[in-house]
């Protein structure tokens, strides 16, 4: 499948959203990065003040511990897409608020439509809310497997999370083991 043309439209749509008030306090809409005919996507909550500024997903200290993580497990991001359930920066990095999470689902939904992925990884509760469960409960429920909609989807704690509280880094480190292991079982291209 070569979906960079599919993605490149609905990112050209997305740009001048004005769904939410978040519209009009961004500096810069951040859509997504990473390869369109990825097997995982990965899926933040919204861009921070570097993303606001480049218009790249995870760019800031997140985003560096992020890469970190991938490369533990040999990800990059040729090989996964990244997406956030809102594009826009709410402001001071406060929560999305339900209004804005609703207003923004139909970019992320078409963009899971053109990925196609076999796995999806929710980064945070945010995500994990958003997509798994609205009850979902980070602390008891990260590192599970979930199928949703035909998916294999598993949260795991937030990099932003982890750099506030370094405790959660050891078990963050098992559910990044077990993610590379589902990639192997699943869908073994993606290491080849
Ligand atoms: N945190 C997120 O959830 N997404 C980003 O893109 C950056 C930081």
């Amino acid at each position: 499948k070569l979906m960079d043309k599919a993605m490149e439209e609905l990112r050209g749509q997305c740009l001048g959203c004005e769904g939410c008030v978040l519209g009009k306090t961004r500096t810069k809409l951040v859509f997504g990065d990473g390869n369109p005919n990825a097997k995982v996507m990965l899926v933040g909550e919204g861009p921070g003040e570097q993303e606001d500024l480049q218009g790249i997903p995870f760019v800031g200290r997140a985003g560096f511990l992020l890469d970190d993580m991938m490369k533990m497990i040999d990800l990059d991001r040729s090989r996964v897409y990244i997406a956030n359930i809102v594009k826009c920066r709410p402001p001071h990095n406060r929560d999305p608020l339900p209004e804005e999470r609703d207003a923004c689902s139909q970019w992320l939904k078409k963009q899971i439509e053109i990925v196609d992925p076999l796995i999806i990884i929710c980064l945070g509760r945010i995500a994990a809310t958003s997509l798994i469960d609205e009850d979902f409960r980070i602390t008891r429920q990260h590192g599970q497997w979930f199928d949703v909609d035909g998916r294999r989807c598993l949260a795991i704690y937030h990099p932003s999370a982890l750099l506030r509280d370094v405790s959660k880094r050891p078990e963050t480190f098992t559910d990044l083991r077990e993610i590379r292991s589902e990639i192997r079982r699943l869908c073994p291209e993606v290491y080849e």
